[in-house]
């Protein structure tokens, strides 16, 4: 017999199903709570709702695990490229060797973006941030790619797929180069994904691209540590953006919304910023973790904390190590790296941070390699934006796939009751 979970009020019993996950994670289903007790669960911020299953990424807050369809992020990271990455999660199973270069020789065949997109970024100012920039050129793709995606069409979801993986490197690229007032260029097929990113990104117009594969390891890395996380705010808005049935390229630019902000994928940068201001102030961190501690200032340790790790942030781990290898391998010596050392030193001290399980994660080092790799501060949530697009199209395909229905959830209404109108001469 299935385990249920009985909840009683007002003298009534009613019993739901216990769903269990396949590791282990439990969960009751209250699909017919409303239904049967006239009653909705209230829960701001979805601390204690699953609002999908999903076999994409699992996530162990408590152990520090994250595995991408049951391959841990330590394994991946180590040994796979983001493409093969990209390729598990949205479909499901490692490539193989032949799956992955026609993978690649697809995406390639697409990496082109129509000319007058190019009169659209023309029309922002060089100093539009490059979050909003980006989040407007991938709805505005739809409008050269118009053909609404026929999801029972494993065909058309797969070309659809192609073409925003092929496209968004180009849109990340010409956005830094905006910014840079550099020309917009197109990359160079015969390159890896990763590399051809990196090149569209940098190639100065006089100057032949030179490859580094420290800079493109690194990069690989940093994409694959980003690539997808469960239902987080970005991907939940992509999902329930999708759950409109709004096609694939309008719920992607939901998400890198979404992700903008610093409380999400915006930390990067904020963590830079503030690794910078500290510097500027003397390198006294102490001081500011004084300022995150104290409740009547607004200040917070940007890089620190998360909703779902409360003992280490595994995708930290990495990148902290990673930091190290890349300002080694390429002769950096930033003095920002020792002030984030310094402070996550002290904060992993500090009886605040324990008490609270506050720990570093995934964007407070990123942002010291990304500076490492040349990439400007305000490109670092756009690179963000760039390792999470296979994750959010997973989470949109499968959703599609599993025909979930239109996200929209319940509230509990406590503005005034019932009022007669009061004419305008009367207020
Ligand atoms: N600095 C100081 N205090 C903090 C911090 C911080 N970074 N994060 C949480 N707290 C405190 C918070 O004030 C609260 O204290 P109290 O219990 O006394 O009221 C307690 O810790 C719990 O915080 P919360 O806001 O209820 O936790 P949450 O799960 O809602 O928020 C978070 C998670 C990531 C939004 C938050 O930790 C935060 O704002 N961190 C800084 C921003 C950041 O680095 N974001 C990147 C997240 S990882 C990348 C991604 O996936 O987007």
């Amino acid at each position: 017999m299935k385990d249920t979970a009985t909840l009683e009020y007002n003298g009534k019993k009613y019993e739901f199903p216990v769903v269990e996950g396949t590791e282990k994670e439990l969960a009751i289903d209250i699909k017919k709570l409303r239904s049967s007790t006239g009653m909705i669960t209230l829960d701001p911020g979805y601390k204690n709702t699953g609002s999908c299953e999903s076999a994409i990424t699992y996530l162990d807050g408590e152990k520090g695990i994250l595995r991408y369809r049951g391959y841990n992020i330590e394994e991946l990271a180590e040994k796979a490229d983001f493409l093969e990455v990209a390729y598990l999660l949205i479909f499901g199973e490692l490539p193989s060797k032949k799956e992955l270069e026609q993978f690649h020789a697809d995406i390639t065949h697409e990496s082109h973006v129509d000319e007058e997109m190019k009169k659209i970024i023309d029309g922002f100012p060089k100093s539009a941030h490059p979050m909003g920039v980006l989040s407007s050129l991938t709805s505005a793709l739809i409008a050269f790619n118009p053909t609404s995606v026929n999801i029972s069409s494993e065909k058309e979801m797969y070309h659809a797929i192609i073409r925003i993986m092929a496209k968004f490197p180009v849109l990340v690229a010409w956005t830094m180069r905006k910014q840079k007032g550099l020309p917009l260029e197109y990359g160079d097929d015969s390159l890896g994904y990763v590399e051809n990113l990196h090149k569209m990104m940098f190639k100065r117009p006089n100057k032949e691209y030179i490859k580094n594969k420290v800079v493109i390891d690194a990069l690989d890395q940093l994409l694959i540590l980003h690539a997808d996380h469960e239902q987080n705010c970005s991907t939940s808005t992509v999902r329930i953006t999708g759950s409109s049935h709004a096609g694939l390229f309008v719920s992607l630019s939901a998400g890198i919304s979404a992700l903008w902000g610093p409380l999400h994928g915006g930390a990067n940068q904020a963590v830079l910023e503030m690794l910078e201001a500290i510097a500027e102030d003397g390198g006294d961190y102490k001081k500011y973790m004084e300022k995150a501690k104290d409740k009547d200032d607004p200040f917070r340790l940007m890089g620190f904390g998360h909703r779902v790790y409360k003992n280490f942030d595994p995708r930290a781990k990495i990148i902290k190590k990673a930091a190290d290898g890349v300002l080694g391998d390429l002769g950096i010596e930033d003095p920002i790296l020792e002030i984030a050392k310094g402070l996550e030193k002290v904060a992993l001290e500090d009886k605040y941070f324990v008490d609270r399980k506050l720990y570093p994660n995934v964007d407070f080092y990123s942002g010291i390699i990304y500076r490492a790799l040349g990439i400007p501060t305000e490109m670092f949530t756009v690179m963000f934006a760039m390792g999470r697009l296979p994750g959010w199209i997973a989470q949109w395909r499968e959703m599609r796939l599993r025909g979930e229905p239109i996200g929209r959830p319940r509230q509990i209404y406590i503005g005034e009751n019932q009022r007669p109108f009061v004419a305008l001469n009367k207020r």
